[in-house]
C-alpha cells in the first residue's frame, strides 16, 4: 500500500491565491464586459484553462484590449502601463502582490533618496521590469555578482531583490558589496514562500521513495523545486497533471511524496493523491483476490 505524503509548504502561494480570487470575482461581477488578464495570470496552462471557461481572456499587451476590465497580474506592471490602461478608460483591478508591491515602493523611495539603485534579479522576468518601471527606469539590473564588475559603484548604494531570488546569492551580492561603498541601503524583498517550499520539498524528497513535483513545466520555480529534490536522489517527476503519470514509475516503491510550484492550484494536487488512493484501491483489490483464490 502507499503512503502518500504532501508537502508542508505546497502549491499557491498567498499572492497568487489573491489574483485568482480577484479575477475570479471581477469575471463573476461584470459577466456584461470584456475581462483580460495582462500575460497569463500564472505560469499554469490548466489553470489558465479554467479561467477561459470563466471567459477571462489573456491579451498580451494593452494594445489588444479596446475595453473592459484589465487585471494586472501578480507580478504587477511598471507605473507607465497603469497610466496607458487609464488612458484607454479600462477597468483595472491590479492584482500585484502586496510583496512585489512593496519592491516597487522601495526602488522608487531608493531612486528618490539619490541612491545608486541596483535590482538583483532577471531583467526579462515581467516582476523586475515592473520593479524597474518604479524606479523610473533610473535603477541597474543585475542577474548575479559577475555583473556588478561592469559597473561602477558610487558611495551610497541601494539594493532589492526580485521576490523570487535565494537568500544566499542575495547575501553574497551585498557581502561584495558592503565593503566597497560609504553607505548600503538594503531592502530584503525576497519573499520567503519560495524559501520554506524548497525546504519543506527537500525535507520530504530525503524521506519518500518518488516525489511527484506538480506544476507547469514553463513554470520556473516548479522546475527549481524538481531539481531540489531530484538532488536528493529521489526518483523525481516533474508532471503538469495526474494524466501524465505512468504506473511503472511506482512499482516498488512504498513512499510518495507530492509537492507543488507557487502557480499549482489545490485541485491539480487533489487529482494526484487520488489517483495513488485509486491505486492503493486496486491493489487492496488484487491481494484480497489473491488471498480468495488461497482460500
Ligand atoms: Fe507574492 Fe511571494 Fe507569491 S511575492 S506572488 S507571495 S511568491
Amino acid at each position: 500500500v502507499l503512503e502518500v505524503i504532501t508537502a508542508e509548504e505546497a502549491g499557491f502561494c498567498f499572492g497568487v491565491e489573491r489574483a485568482i480570487e480577484m479575477v475570479l470575482e471581477a469575471a463573476g461581477e461584470n459577466e456584461e464586459l470584456e475581462v483580460y488578464t495582462l500575460g497569463p495570470l500564472i505560469h499554469n496552462p490548466q489553470v489558465v484553462e479554467k479561467l477561459e471557461a470563466k471567459n477571462v481572456k489573456v491579451a498580451s499587451s494593452l494594445a489588444e484590449i479596446d475595453s473592459g476590465i484589465v487585471i494586472i497580474r501578480s507580478h504587477g506592471v511598471a507605473p507607465e502601463v497603469i497610466t496607458a490602461a487609464r488612458a484607454k478608460n479600462l477597468k483595472i483591478i491590479d492584482a500585484t502582490c502586496p510583496f512585489v508591491k512593496n519592491a516597487q515602493k522601495y526602488a522608487k523611495q531608493l531612486i528618490d533618496e539619490g541612491y545608486q539603485t541596483f535590482i538583483y534579479g532577471d531583467e526579462d522576468h515581467p516582476e523586475v521590469q515592473g520593479i524597474y518601471g518604479a524606479s523610473d527606469g533610473k535603477a541597474v539590473i543585475i542577474r548575479d555578482k559577475d555583473d556588478l564588475e561592469s559597473v561602477e559603484l558610487k558611495s551610497r548604494v541601494g539594493f532589492i531583490a526580485q521576490t523570487t531570488k535565494s537568500p544566499e546569492s542575495f547575501r553574497e551580492i551585498i557581502n561584495l558589496v558592503v565593503t566597497k561603498v560609504k553607505e548600503l541601503k538594503v531592502f530584503n524583498t525576497i519573499c520567503n514562500t519560495t524559501d520554506v517550499r524548497q525546504s519543506s520539498a527537500k525535507k520530504l524528497a530525503e524521506d519518500v521513495d518518488i516525489m511527484f513535483v506538480i506544476g507547469g513545466h514553463n513554470s520556473a520555480n516548479t522546475t527549481r523545486l524538481a531539481e531540489i529534490c531530484t538532488a536528493t536522489n529521489t526518483p523525481t517527476y516533474h508532471i503538469e497533471t495526474a494524466a501524465e503519470i505512468e504506473k511503472e514509475w511506482l512499482s516498488g516503491k512504498n513512499k510518495v511524496g507530492i509537492t507543488a510550484g507557487a502557480s499549482t492550484s489545490d485541485w491539480l494536487i487533489r487529482e494526484v493523491v487520488q489517483l495513488m488512493n485509486e491505486e492503493n484501491k486496486e491493489v487492496n483489490v488484487e491481494s484480497t483476490e489473491n488471498n480468495e483464490k488461497k482460500e
